[in-house]
């Protein structure tokens, strides 16, 4: 089954939004719903009962006493009053006129946005109206704004009313979109308005083909997954490629075990920290195999080309005073979308080249993304960069990735504060006995 989506899809009247959202509904196999239908249909059935539209307290009662059936007919939405299908008497001039004083109730609103709400279990819904991303779905990630200035709308709306037999004049339509406008989006219960997160798109001088094209085109970057946003390819490449060059012409860089790290799905390359050289190593090497996302103190991102630079190859930005919940959160949601994701449990470099203790995120991290771990040990980049030198210096470097630590292993350590200790020891253990190994010359290949 495909997966559901809740495209919003808001704006003023004549915006153009009634015929993309059928487009984009037709297009990407959606139920289209008309909200905007709704309230004319509650408006439609106040006028059959004679109730004056401008009184709430007679609207409410009315409207809770009417029995709504909705149907899918031909991709979209449709529903009866009482028995009765409203039709074309809903763009009726009468209904028209009065349907923005029966959207301002809030007691109609609460009815029809529960009602629009119920459609989900439908399916997928391309719904356009005027509160649909702030209000009736606001949790969607897929939320439009159309607009178009008052002439260009007004034209439309005029054009679509003479097609349908009507007589009014162009200035008439002008003046009456104007006035609803200003009702709309003035109005204390859910006003119109541009709805947080919603991509706006100003459809005056485009055509459908166009504003659908926007828009599903948005929808799919929206879908990619998160790593492919994170990074550039293009720029990802030329620096691993440009650090490999420099790394291997001043300190011989060589790697082993690189099989370990696997070529796709969730994983977690974790390293020890001596030098500035770490992470380049790291990344050089591991990009053999794929592309990885770094986590840096975020002070490095202040100032402008490193912000451009470090957001151009992915890395994450880290408060390391304290726990960053965000930064943690977008590790973990890279894992789940499969993606690597390269850290240094010591969280920063070791003063004397010597192997530190994990920090507690540590654990944290490697549990919720429930992702396996490759240990790595970086080998004499404390010699050819440490803190306290002065400057690069042509030593020899090797990059060792160690046997995969699994979930379950990492699950076995238990739940909970405990086995987030337990877990970076366990990576730093792994560490240890690479250094151990290839300080004993036991690694060869
Ligand atoms: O989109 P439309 O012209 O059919 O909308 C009719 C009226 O309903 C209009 O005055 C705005 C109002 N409306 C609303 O307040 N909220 C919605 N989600 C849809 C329409």
């Amino acid at each position: 089954m495909s997966k559901q989506r809740i495209i919003a899809i808001d704006g003023p009247a004549a915006s153009g939004k009634s015929t993309v959202a059928r487009e984009v509904a037709k297009r990407m196999n959606c139920i289209y719903v008309d909200s905007g239908a709704f309230y004319r249909g509650v408006t439609w059935k106040m006028i059959q009962e004679g109730v004056n539209t401008k009184n709430p307290l007679l609207v409410l009662p009315a409207l809770l006493k009417s029995k709504w059936k909705f149907d899918v007919r031909d991709g979209a939405v449709f529903f009866t009053i009482d028995g009765v299908e409203p039709g074309e008497a809903l763009r009726g001039k009468e209904v028209r006129e009065a349907v923005s004083d029966i959207a301002a109730i809030p007691g109609v609103r609460i009815f029809v946005v529960r009602e629009l709400r119920k459609l989900k279990k439908l399916g997928s819904l391309a719904m356009e109206g005027r509160d649909i991303g702030s209000v009736v779905f606001p949790k969607t990630p897929y939320k439009f704004y159309l607009d178009a200035n008052p002439e260009e709308r007004a034209k439309r709306r005029h054009a679509e009313l003479v097609a349908s037999g009507e007589t009014e004049k162009a200035q008439e339509v002008l003046e009456s979109l104007q006035r609803r406008d200003q009702k709309d989006s003035s109005r204390k219960t859910a006003p119109l308005k541009i709805a947080v997160g919603a991509y706006v798109i100003d459809t005056s001088g485009h055509n459908i083909e166009e504003v659908a094209r926007i828009l599903m085109d948005r929808i799919a970057e929206l879908e990619k997954p998160r790593s492919e946003k994170m990074l550039n390819p293009i720029w990802y490449s030329i620096t691993c490629n440009f650090f490999w060059v420099c790394l291997r012409l001043r300190n011989r860089i060589k790697f082993y075990g690189l099989r370990n790290v696997p070529k796709t799905g969730g994983v977690i390359v974790a390293s020890n920290h001596a030098s500035y050289i770490d992470p380049p190593a790291v990344g050089a090497c591991t990009y053999r195999t794929r592309m990885t996302h770094f986590m840096a103190r975020d002070t490095l991102f202040k100032k402008g080309f490193m912000n451009w630079f470090l957001h151009k190859v992915g890395v994450i930005p880290l408060d390391r005073d304290k726990g960053d919940v965000k930064a943690m959160k977008t590790a973990i949601a890279l894992l789940k979308d499969g993606a690597s994701v390269a850290l240094f449990p010591e969280g920063t470099r070791s003063l004397d080249g010597t192997l530190q203790p994990a920090k507690p995120g540590i654990g944290f991290l490697v549990a919720k993304g429930n992702a396996p771990v490759v240990p790595v040990y970086v080998h004499g980049s404390y010699e050819a960069w440490s803190k306290n030198s002065d400057g690069w210096k042509p030593k020899p470097v090797s990059v060792i990735f160690g046997q995969l630590i699994t979930q379950e292993q990492i699950r076995g350590l238990g739940e909970g504060r405990e086995a987030y200790g337990l877990i970076g020891e366990l990576i730093m253990k792994r560490i240890a006995e690479l250094k151990e190994k290839f300080e004993k010359g036991l690694i060869h290949e």
